[in-house]
């Protein structure tokens, strides 16, 4: 009797699934975007930015941008962590240049102007994008969705702007931790069913960002990085028992492997700090481990750019791997360094 053929998979998938590859599956952190001539003009036939992101047709063209150009191994649905906080009720803009600008929640009176559930008419576009893109994806590209963890959402929510070290979010939470508590517990219930929503619309797996639970101390960290995300996990699990979740808890760092014995995850994503002899270490075998390239080396190119890209690939050769930034990619990056990456993992080209 002859084997069977192995089915042909997506190869993201099939490493969120614990396949190990001769080559890692490759995509990048904010991969489509303002490094990309392409996604500039695109971006110049909306008024505002989150008119880009509602308007499907334009969300459905940036997120092919880069499948096209490189040929990456998943696509991330062009959109934004803040159309939640939006969705909510509360004021979100985008100020050219200089970031998101919300209306800021300090107190019990702004969280109770907020929405008990997200207006998901408001997040219909999300949602046609996804459908549109499950036939518009080459059939190799797996197509992810995503959204802000929590703690990260939370820390806009309370300071309206980007902070450096999101300190009026850690303020509140050791003043008013019911308070702090409460908006976490409404961003876990929407978020959750906004995951679930995504999965149901064609998402083949989806990416949590908690881009800013690397200020966390440790007791902070478990109460409002790890117990949020694993509440979060655990309500779309409820409703997609084999959803591949990945989270991205950026600056984890020694708390790596706590975090990865309570969320149910599949793959952790890992910054540019990490170590990957430690984290191999810190992290069980049933993970896929994705990261975690330097995106200024990224932006620098040249023979740095490759030492680095080998080292990594090298380092996490004994794991399931997703080749990825540690970060998101700089809008400074050269269009060239991205090919050479992509080819570079690939085993395209050598040095
Ligand atoms: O990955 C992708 O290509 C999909 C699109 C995507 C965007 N934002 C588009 C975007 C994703 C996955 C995000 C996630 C996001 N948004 C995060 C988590 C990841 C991370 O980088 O830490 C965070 C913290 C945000 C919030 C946000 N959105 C900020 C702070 C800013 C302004 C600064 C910046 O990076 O530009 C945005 C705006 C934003 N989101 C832009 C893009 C392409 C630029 C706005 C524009 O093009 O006009």
């Amino acid at each position: 009797m002859r084997a069977a053929r192995p089915t042909a998979r997506k190869a993201l998938l099939a490493a969120l699934a614990g396949e190990r590859q001769a080559r890692p599956p490759i995509w990048l952190m904010r991969q489509a975007g303002r490094y990309l001539p392409e996604y500039r003009e695109l971006r110049s036939k909306a008024a505002t930015f989150l008119d880009f992101c509602y308007d499907p047709t334009l969300a459905v063209e940036a997120t092919l941008q880069p499948i096209r150009r490189f040929g990456f191994d998943a696509a991330i649905l062009f959109s934004d962590i803040l159309v939640l906080p939006d969705a909510l009720g509360q004021r979100v803009g985008f100020e050219s240049g200089d970031g998101p600008r919300l209306d800021p929640i300090g107190d019990a009176a702004g969280l109770s102007r907020l929405r008990g559930e997200p207006d998901w008419n408001r997040l219909a576009a999300v949602f046609e994008a996804l459908d549109r893109l499950k036939t518009a994806l080459p059939s190799e590209v797996a197509l992810i969705g995503f959204c802000g963890a929590p703690w990260t959402v939370a820390s806009y929510m309370i300071a309206g702007r980007g902070t450096p070290d999101q300190a009026p979010a850690r303020l509140l939470a050791y003043r008013s931790p019911d308070l702090f508590q409460a908006l976490v517990d409404r961003l876990v219930d929407a978020s959750a069913e906004y995951l679930s929503r995504q999965l149901a619309a064609g998402a083949e797996a989806v990416q949590i960002f908690d881009s800013w639970a690397g200020v966390l101390s440790p007791a902070e960290f478990e109460r409002w990085c790890v117990a949020p995300i694993a509440a979060l996990t655990a309500k779309v699990r409820a409703k997609a028992p084999n959803a591949p979740i990945i989270a991205f808890p950026r600056g984890a760092g020694s708390q790596l492997a706590k975090f990865a014995a309570l969320a149910d995850i599949d793959a952790i994503g890992l910054d540019t700090a990490a170590e990957p002899k430690a984290a191999m270490a810190a992290l069980p075998g049933r993970l896929a481990l994705q990261g975690n390239l330097d995106p200024l080396a990224l932006v620098a190119g040249g023979p740095r750019l490759d030492e680095e890209v080998e080292r990594i690939v090298a380092a996490f050769a004994p794991r399931t791997h997703i080749f990825n930034l540690g970060h998101g990619i700089l809008p400074l990056t050269p269009v060239e360094n991205v090919a050479r990456l992509v080819a570079l993992v690939r085993g395209e080209t050598s040095r």
